[in-house]
């Protein structure tokens, strides 16, 4: 099974940016987590993080081309306002299950919304690293029963 991992705009500036809300582990900490959890459940993850809107939907696009099995997405502020991420999401058949390592019902009233809802499987927020965990043995699941 292959699960394709998505991290979009500032998410690169985890470990640096506002650790009261992500913690310190760096982005890669968290790829390095997700990997061994991959071993373990013996599924194959990619990891791919971009600050380009469009750069993030051509790679959406490859996933369609790829036929990957399920997808994890943590646009960043993306979420809350980009249609055309929304739009290439929706192109794909696998589960898809958004992630935030914050608890984005928490905080400021705008990331209250995610535009993503309608076309992704599940949310995961507010767990840290662990929602990204969590939200690979939710995505494994929902491809394996889907
Ligand atoms: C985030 C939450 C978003 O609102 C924010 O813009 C981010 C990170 C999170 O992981 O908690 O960049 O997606």
């Amino acid at each position: 099974m292959k699960v394709l991992v998505l991290n979009g705009i500032n998410l690169n500036m985890f470990g640096k940016r506002d650790p009261a809300q992500y913690g310190t582990a760096t982005l890669d900490d968290i790829n390095a987590s997700l990997q061994q959890l991959a071993k373990e459940l013996g599924v194959s993850v990619e990891c791919f993080q971009t600050n380009f809107e469009g750069t993030m939907c051509e790679r959406i696009h490859q996933a369609h081309a790829d036929q990957v099995d399920a997808v994890l997405i943590n646009a960043g502020a993306w979420t809350h306002y980009s249609y055309g991420i929304r739009d290439a999401l929706a192109i794909l058949k696998c589960p898809i299950v958004e992630v935030h390592m914050s608890n984005v019902h928490a905080r400021e009233a705008f990331r209250h919304v995610s535009v993503f809802s309608e076309v992704v499987k599940g949310q995961i927020c507010g767990f840290g690293v662990d929602s990204y965990l969590l939200a690979l043995r939710a995505a494994v699941s929902a491809a394996q029963f889907k």
